[in-house]
């Protein structure tokens, strides 16, 4: 299996790790810029997916026989990893899988939720949150009477904390993204957690934009939840991530019910597993864990600071690079300097939908997501019902926005 060895190429030379990215589009070679919506896989995490396949393959938690047990051995591995990357206390028993990022949100709200929210509760969000972090919690509202208030956002796209401690007064929970899906703005967690934790309110942050591209601390970041999804951080669809303080998971109830989740079931009752294994009904998504596991590895091998810094040089340089060549006929959203932001670009170019747009920067192979990027109540706030994105990560380059501010240029010459 080919492995990482990172220290004697630069960040650049990664991109021959993923296959897809020597991809021609229409005749061009694809420029992938829609790494927020989902990221692409290298090699090595193909490979380790095939590996586990072809050599490996059996349910975990269950069988005795040897290939069984090498396979439990790898997905609890997986799990430790993964704990590990994010700095958790108690990696073995603090990595819940899930489905995704948005099944992890929905985990808390059905679980803890439930069991601790009642009527007149009170459960603050931002304006900037994800779907994945909206809808779960209105649907709890729909069931009980809950409150839910919100962080506002100013108009350049940051949280306005000038309120913060009346806001999370009397709140029992409070929802925030590490990192903006739609404008990149990278949130002051610490500082939220810390107000809310001093009102008795606890903390879940959507950590999917932001644990792909940033070091990620969970003792650091100060939340109690933290979701994320594989397949943004170079890994698999179909595995996400509930990481919860120990104390906490033990005392919520089960998700799912079934299989895995159970230390016993009678005719009249059952017994909950231990954590985490009780958030993980039936089959859990194996191979993906070893997916999940060698993009882990990946990105250590790179090392989440250089990842930062890289994409930090390219946000940068996309900032000052489109404002050049395109001034006013091109608005970004979001905070103006790269250092507040990840690297997450959504824009708005000469009055052309952001659908039309796409579909015209496709032709030169140039490949950014348009739409309301599951925000509606951010778009909202922004004045406007889409937005184009462009994305970055680690195995973009300076060429790539140089191919979109072309596919720009050219779509504007089209439009004309
Ligand atoms: N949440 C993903 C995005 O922002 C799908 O594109």
């Amino acid at each position: 299996m080919a492995t990482v060895n990172d220290t004697d190429r630069g960040i650049a030379a990664l991109k021959r790790d993923f296959p897809l990215l020597d991809l021609t589009v229409h005749g061009h070679p694809i420029v992938f810029l829609d790494s927020a919506a989902s990221s692409q896989r290298p090699r090595q995490v193909l490979d380790a997916m095939r590996t586990y396949d072809e050599t490996t393959h059996a349910n975990v938690h269950r069988g005795v026989y040897g290939i069984a047990e090498e396979a439990t051995r790898q997905f609890e591995a997986s799990r430790a990893a993964v704990g590990r990357f994010i700095g958790a206390p108690d990696p073995a028993r603090e990595v819940v899988f899930t489905k995704n990022a948005t099944e992890a949100v929905n985990l808390v709200a059905h679980s803890w939720g439930r069991r601790h929210l009642h009527d007149g509760d009170v459960v603050v969000l931002t304006e900037m949150e994800h779907h994945a972090n909206v809808v779960p919690w209105l649907m709890l509202a729909e069931e009980r009477a809950i409150e839910l208030r919100w962080i506002p956002i100013d108009d350049e796209g940051r949280l306005v904390l000038d309120h913060l401690e009346d806001l999370v007064d009397g709140a029992k929970l409070v929802g925030v993204t590490v990192m903006s899906n739609v404008l990149g703005t990278l949130n002051p967690i610490a500082r939220i957690a810390e107000a809310a934790h001093r009102a008795g309110a606890l903390v879940l942050a959507d950590g999917a934009q932001s644990v792909p591209h940033l070091p990620t601390d969970v003792t650091a970041l100060g939340c109690d939840f933290l979701a994320f999804s594989a397949h943004k951080m170079l890994g698999p669809t179909g595995i996400g991530v509930l990481w919860g303080r120990a104390a906490l998971l033990e005392e919520m109830p089960p998700f799912l019910g079934g299989g895995e989740m159970i230390l016993d079931v009678r005719k009249e009752g059952f017994t909950p597993n231990d954590i985490p294994w009780r958030f993980e009904a039936g089959t859990p998504p194996i191979t993906e864990a070893i997916g999940l596991h060698a993009a882990v590895r990946y990105l250590e091998a790179v090392g989440m600071d250089r990842v930062r810094a890289h994409e930090l040089d390219l946000t940068r340089y996309a900032l000052g690079s489109l404002a050049e060549r395109f001034g006013g006929d091109l608005t970004i959203f979001g905070p103006p300097e790269a250092e507040e932001r990840g690297g997450v670009l959504s824009f708005a170019y000469r009055g052309i939908h952001p659908h039309d747009l796409s579909q015209v920067l496709d032709q030169a192979g140039v490949c950014i997501r348009a739409g309301h990027h599951c925000a509606k109540p951010l778009m909202r706030r922004m004045g406007c019902t889409a937005t184009a994105r462009a994305s970055v990560a680690l195995y973009n380059d300076e060429q790539d926005i140089d191919a979109l501010a072309d596919a720009l240029a050219e779509a504007g010459r089209f439009f004309a």
